[in-house]
């Protein structure tokens, strides 16, 4: 049997939700019981720190996972504020999204700080979610393949380390706005990923998941993840109500092929 990397749709809660919202995360679990095939892909949600120890416990009742929305490059210390690594790990969750596009924004992170954090995150145990992706002006200047390609050399740690790492490909522009690339667009983008990360872990880069980011819905998700070399999503507001999670999350299970 050939492998194929594996299909995962994330959600991204971001700074949104209270100790009430658990409820959507119950709803979910109780909804991909009906969902045929769901168990050939992995369900994560990211929810704001403070909600990550009793989202785990309500995730992995419900065979889903959890994952935080950052870490601090330093395993511990005098960082007032920050979360480590182990700590995220420590609450339950099993994956961290790093680098997203608003955390570079909002707090200047480089790809050199974004690569410190994968490098704590997988000694920790946790799969990064590492994001890249170009802004509406670099996109219009034909620049999005390069500064995809410089945001990955800079971002994803060495290969000895681990090919155990999922890329999430975020157009910024595509991200809150209702907007997506064409679907030739993130096919050729998505390709250019591939090719760079079988081209930095060997065959190894063939079984790592490229999710998609930016204003996916049930109703575009069949499309976007029927394309080649897209395994998955990586979702924001679309993340926040089950229902249309689970739109998702049924889209995505019809592309598996067993
Ligand atoms: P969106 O966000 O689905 O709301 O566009 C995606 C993301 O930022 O991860």
């Amino acid at each position: 049997m050939t492998r194929h990397a594996q299909m995962v749709i994330a959600g991204n809660w971001k700074m949104n939700g209270t100790q009430a919202s658990l409820q959507e995360l119950e709803r979910m679990g109780e909804g991909r019981k009906s969902i045929t095939g769901v168990n050939n892909l992995k369900m994560v949600i990211c929810v704001p720190t403070t909600l990550l120890a009793n989202a785990s416990d309500i995730a992995v009742r419900a065979g889903m996972h959890t994952g935080g929305q950052d870490c601090h490059p330093a395993e511990a210390g005098a960082h007032t504020g920050d979360i480590s690594a182990i700590m995220v790990k420590d609450s339950g969750a099993a994956y961290v999204i790093l680098g997203h596009s608003e955390r570079r924004a909002d707090h200047h992170e480089t790809d050199g700080l974004v690569r410190s954090k994968a490098e704590v995150a997988i000694a920790a145990g946790l799969i990064p979610i590492i994001c890249v992706g170009e802004t509406l002006a670099e996109r219009k200047n034909g620049l999005a393949e390069t500064v995809v390609e410089h945001q990955l050399i800079g971002s994803v740690p060495d290969a000895e380390l681990s090919a155990n790492v999922v890329i999430a490909y975020e157009p910024v522009w595509a991200i809150g706005t209702g907007e997506i690339p064409s679907i030739s667009d993130i096919k050729e983008i998505h390709g250019s990923i591939r090719a760079w990360l079988v081209q930095h872990f060997g065959d190894a880069g063939h079984l790592v998941s490229i999710l998609y980011g930016g204003s996916m819905k049930p109703s575009n998700a069949a499309d976007i993840l029927a394309v080649q070399d897209v395994n998955g999503g990586l979702i924001g507001g679309a993340s926040l109500k089950s229902g249309d999670f689970l739109g998702i999350v049924s889209a995505a299970a019809e592309q598996i092929e067993v």
